[in-house]
């Protein structure tokens, strides 16, 4: 895919159809993460591949977290948590120096638009999420995420989408000032 149609292109999903995703893809994905630009090569990203054991796990956070007891509404909660066909944790190592943690942090962006393109490219839909569930206390226990070590920058989900949304972008010319 053009990598300006994979820009273009690539939408936040929210909604996914149930599906799977072939490891080859998920690897190339993960190794297209690995190629971010990083400041000083401390390489700050890690990725926790969620398995489906892992995800259930999720399940009675994300209830409780949403308040959630009617089986339509937790139905519609399994649905975001188990349809899509892969969810990646992104997390930063921290570091000592408050400057270095936000080139970190910029990095580790760089690494995730980096899985969101090429998951364009691959065909599939994706989402960035740094909701409730994500900045939960036991999230990073659950996840085998030691916390004084590093921090979660995002839920990726990744799978066939359900639809695409559409957004409107302010103009372009708001966004840019030319010099002479
Ligand atoms: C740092 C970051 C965190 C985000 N967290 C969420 C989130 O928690 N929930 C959500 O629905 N979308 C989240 N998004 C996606 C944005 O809502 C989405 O990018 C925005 O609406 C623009 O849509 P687009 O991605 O289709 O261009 C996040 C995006 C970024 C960059």
């Amino acid at each position: 895919m053009n990598i300006y149609d994979a820009i273009n292109q690539r939408r936040t999903v929210h909604n996914y159809n149930p599906s799977t995703i072939n490891p080859k893809v998920l690897n190339r994905i993960l190794a297209a993460g690995h190629m971010a630009p990083n400041h000083k090569f401390t390489w700050p990203w890690r990725f926790t591949v969620v398995g489906p054991q892992t995800r259930q796990a999720l399940l009675p956070i994300a209830y409780k977290l949403k308040n959630v007891t009617e089986e339509n509404m937790k139905k519609r909660v399994r649905a975001k948590l188990i349809n899509p066909a892969a969810l990646v944790v992104v997390t930063q190592a921290r570091s000592e120096s408050a400057f270095q943690e936000q080139e970190d942090y910029a990095a580790t962006c760089c690494a995730i638009q980096n899985m969101l393109l090429a998951a364009k490219g691959e065909g599939l839909g994706s989402k960035w999420s740094t909701g409730s569930l994500t900045q939960h206390a036991d999230i990073c226990q659950l996840l085998k995420i030691d916390s004084e070590e590093e921090k979660v920058v995002g839920f990726i989900w990744f799978g066939e989408p359900k639809n695409i949304p559409t957004i409107e972008r302010p103009s372009i010319g708001e966004h840019i000032h030319f010099l002479d």
